[in-house]
């Protein structure tokens, strides 16, 4: 399978997984600008010496994956891009998620704090009360089928239906019927009498395997589920209890129970540290007097790029001395403007093929921090680039196709922030940003990159620079990517 393009456009990578009748790969799809990153499902029907079960399995096939383009629209679950059979063999093509499963997160992760705990539930929840509303159960929800994506940390929950029904078919024809695993599936869908809160008992069982880390299919489950709920709060305790009932009358009936039951719990617990808890007073106390205080600091950086007409000689601050001049650096077939230290270099490199229009870097004669570093460490730069596309993009797709590339290609990555953010100059454009660090050639370096999209192109400014020096530049960092000027 390696190395085929499937209908000249998803060029298989590797292999993510392989199941009874379905093989699962990372592909490109290489005839959208920028390559993006998909997941290849390749449904396997071995069975098919008859016609007939081959046009039934088309059909549900199909039935399936109007569904699945359904579910996609819900921004946690992967959307279905396109779906087509080839060979007598089913492919469905998905958006990739940069993420960890949790079945690996729980395998080198801490355990779950009781807050992570609820947050996970609370995401996961409304998930599947969107699934449940458009009458669909998932049967296999477990840590090897939800993925926290790198992009904001949410879970996305994956492996839908399409798989499961046809297999259901294959294996009903034999005989025989289970979809799920063990560990996380209820008695009642064992028997094949599954129900819309045999969802609720499989997250219940995640989630006590992310508290405690104890694998699901260990417990004993007879009269009860017996775990260890140690160190947790007994109402919080209750909740996951009531969710894993082996009788599934007695469990919650619907996910708006559950949510219910645990914002009645985060409200009481609100309520009573808001009185009791005398550190979040005193914290609070802090932030109100000190935060007036952050806040005129740094605008008085701010203030330096945004209120002038006149660009060029405007002091910006490095956070080591406070003067300095600067120059402006202006493309106008791109119509962008930035704002730079005079006394960094700038490299106008307009480089069209790698979409990389200027590079302004730090003189290491400059840079007073240089006692620990070495000429061949790697720079304090500033890279300007841009990107053309073909059709318009928006925000979110630009911000999948960066954050896939930076956890892809920058060795040992690591997201630390990711959010949406405007710029000083730019206030009426939506941007985002993320902060990361990993290994440039052995230096651990930190970046800062932020983008905006506007008619049909996407401007990018990353802030590189080794992580010891990172925090040094930050606000010179920050006073040059909020000058950003595109007219
Ligand atoms: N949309 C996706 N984005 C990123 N990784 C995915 C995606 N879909 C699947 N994977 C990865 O591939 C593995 C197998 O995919 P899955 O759909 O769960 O198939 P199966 O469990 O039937 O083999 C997942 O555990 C996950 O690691
Ligand atoms: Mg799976």
């Amino acid at each position: 399978m390696q190395e085929t393009t499937l209908r000249g456009h998803y060029r298989i990578i590797q292999n993510l997984g392989r199941g009874g009748f379905s093989e699962t790969y990372l592909a490109k799809d290489i005839d959208l600008p920028g390559n993006p990153y998909c997941v290849v499902k390749l449904l396997k029907p071995m069975f098919m010496q008859h016609p007939q079960a081959l046009e039934t399995a088309a059909r549900l096939f199909e039935r399936e994956a109007q569904v699945l383009y359904r579910l996609g629209s819900h921004n946690q679950i992967p959307r279905l891009l396109a779906h087509f059979e080839e060979n007598q063999e089913f492919y469905l093509v998905q958006e990739y998620v940069s993420g960890t499963v949790l079945s690996k997160e729980f395998v080198s992760g801490e355990k779950w704090t009781q807050n992570q705990a609820r947050e996970f539930l609370q995401d996961v929840l409304q998930i599947l009360e969107f699934v449940h509303k458009e009458n669909v159960i998932h049967r296999d929800i477990k840590p090897a089928n939800l993925i926290r994506r790198h992009l904001d940390n949410k879970i996305v929950l994956i492996d839908f239906g399409a798989v499961k029904e046809i297999t259901n078919m294959i294996e009903n024809s034999q005989g025989a019927t289970r979809i799920g695993t063990r560990g996380f599936m209820p008695n009642e869908q064992e028997n094949g009498n599954t129900q819309f809160n045999s969802d609720i008992f499989a997250l219940g069982m995640t989630c006590i395997q992310g508290l405690t880390r104890v694998p699901s299919e260990t417990l004993p489950r007879s009269p009860e589920i017996t775990w260890n709920k140690q160190g947790i709060n007994p109402q919080f305790a209750a909740i996951l209890e009531k969710m894993i009932c082996n009788d599934y009358r007695q469990r919650y009936q619907s996910v708006n129970e559950v949510l219910f039951a645990l914002n009645k719990l985060e409200q009481a617990s609100n309520h009573k540290s808001w009185w009791q808890n005398k550190k979040a007073m005193v914290g609070l106390l802090s932030a109100v007097v000190i935060l007036p205080i952050a806040w005129k600091l740094t605008n008085n950086y701010a203030n330096i790029d945004t209120q002038n007409n006149s660009p060029t000689n405007l002091p910006i601050s490095t956070g080591l001395n406070n003067s300095q001049n600067t120059a402006t650096y202006e493309n106008q077939s791109y119509n962008v403007k930035i704002n730079y230290p005079e006394n960094w270099l700038k490299n106008d490199v307009g480089d069209k093929t790698t979409g990389e229009l200027a590079r302004f870097s730090l003189l290491s004669s400059n840079s007073n921090t240089t006692n620990t570093s070495s000429n061949n460490d790697s720079p304090v730069e500033l890279i300007l680039e841009i990107q053309n596309f073909d059709k318009p993009v928006t925000l979110e797709e630009l911000t999948n196709l960066r954050v896939n590339e930076i956890t892809q290609f920058f060795t040992d990555a690591k997201i630390h922030e990711s959010h949406f953010t405007k710029l000083k100059n730019a206030p009426d454009i939506s941007a985002h940003e993320v902060i990361y660090s990993g290994k440039d050639d052995k230096t651990d370096v930190k970046r800062k990159a932020v983008w905006l999209v506007k008619n049909n192109k996407a401007y990018i400014i990353t802030y590189s620079a080794p992580e010891r020096n990172y925090d040094t530049y930050l606000t010179t960092a920050d006073a040059m990517i909020n000058s950003l000027k595109l007219h």
